[in-house]
């Protein structure tokens, strides 16, 4: 099957989440292989990369992207474990457009050599969703000796966008969708008390070496990556490219496994029948990746598919520069980063 059999049509729809009407020719439905078909817009032409593409919800965000007719780009730690996923996106959707880059993002020298793969092939990216992520019982340092969930939930992608940003100007009008977590308003695995623990954001000690509990350092990278979101919001107004951070609901997938207690194992096949599938869990990125209504939206926290307000002192500018201006040091990028003014 052709990218021409991938066919929009245009029926006219309302927003789900707003109840306002879209503009023609971009809502539509277009009818695919596995004959599922999709009521979102159509992504034909669209070039679109996904992080963390081979299971869990990556691989269902990058089926629905293929689904709607766009190019996807999956980046996966593993070729085999990727390429499969590529076949099994390609069987399902009948979009051969599926490309595979291979490389461990918590090694910064990997990201960059991703991002200089995906710009030679590609001058434009219309969508960059930073969906990787993972939870670590321990604390360990990457390759580059930074604390690895600071290295994988927040600098990886703050380094891949930096190093898109190009790609995602020339594709303007063009989405940048963080995939964050509720957890850093509540790191409260068992909700016994009635007061939530938000997390704490302590510049000073970024790489957790004086006090490392795995659910807040986990919580703590996902409140860095929705700040810098916020951060590249303001950097970016007026150039066409968005930046919002989606928290995509509890689903069913492995990094469930890594972050639930040891003493939930027991419990946890059960707990996960109530939580979303990896298919339902991907709807709120798909949204805000290719929702007409959004195209303008930028620098706001989604509960799923609803805006919502992160903790209070992520909406102070002048930390979120402070943490914008550290996260570019740890990186190795020059400060401010060129092309990026406030
Ligand atoms: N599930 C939830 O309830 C939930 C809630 C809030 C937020 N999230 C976030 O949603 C995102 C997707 O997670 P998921 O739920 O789909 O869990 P998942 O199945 O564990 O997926 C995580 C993905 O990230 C990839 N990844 C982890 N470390 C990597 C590294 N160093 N280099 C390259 N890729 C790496 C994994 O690759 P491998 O396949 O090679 O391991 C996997 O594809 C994550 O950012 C997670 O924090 C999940």
């Amino acid at each position: 099957m052709t990218g021409s059999d991938l066919t929009p049509t245009t029926a006219g729809r309302r927003d789900p989440t707003t109840g306002t009407a879209g503009s023609a020719g971009t809502a539509g439905t277009v009818r695919t292989a596995d004959g599922a078909g999709t009521t979102g817009p159509s992504m034909l032409g669209r070039v679109c990369l996904v992080t963390g593409a081979a299971g869990g919800m990556g691989a269902a965000i990058a089926t629905s992207l293929a689904r709607s007719g766009a190019t996807v780009v999956l980046v996966a730690r593993d070729r085999a474990g990727g390429e499969a996923v590529a076949r099994a996106i390609t069987t399902a959707t009948g979009n051969t457009r599926v490309e595979v880059l291979i490389g461990d993002l918590s090694d910064q020298s990997a990201v960059r050599r991703l991002a200089a793969e995906f710009t030679a092939a590609h001058r434009e990216l219309h969508v960059l969703v930073n969906n990787a992520g993972a939870h670590f019982r321990v604390r360990s340092v990457s390759a580059d000796g930074i604390e690895m969930h600071l290295a994988v939930n927040h600098l990886a992608p703050f380094l891949l966008t930096n190093l898109l940003l190009g790609a995602l100007q020339a594709g303007a009008p063009s989405r940048i969708v963080n995939i964050g977590s509720a957890s850093m308003s509540d790191t409260r695995q068992v909700k016994i008390t009635r007061t939530a623990r938000p997390v704490v954001l302590d510049l000073d000690d970024l790489q957790s070496r004086h006090h490392f509990a795995p659910m807040e350092v986990y919580a703590r990278s996902k409140l860095q990556l929705l700040m810098c979101g916020y951060a590249f919001a303001r950097r970016l107004a007026g150039s066409g490219v968005t930046v919002n951070t989606v928290h995509p609901g509890l689903t069913a997938t492995s990094v469930v496994d890594a972050i639930a207690a040891p003493a939930l194992a027991p419990l946890l096949p059960l707990v996960k029948r109530l939580l979303l599938t990896a298919e339902e869990g991907a709807r709120a990125a798909v949204h805000l990746a290719t929702s007409p209504w959004l195209e303008k939206t930028t620098g706001r926290y989604f509960l799923r598919q609803v805006q919502a307000r992160s903790p209070e002192f992520t909406y102070d500018t002048a930390l979120q520069d402070q943490l914008f201006d550290t996260s570019a040091r740890l990186v190795g990028l020059p400060t401010p980063v060129p092309h990026l003014t406030r």
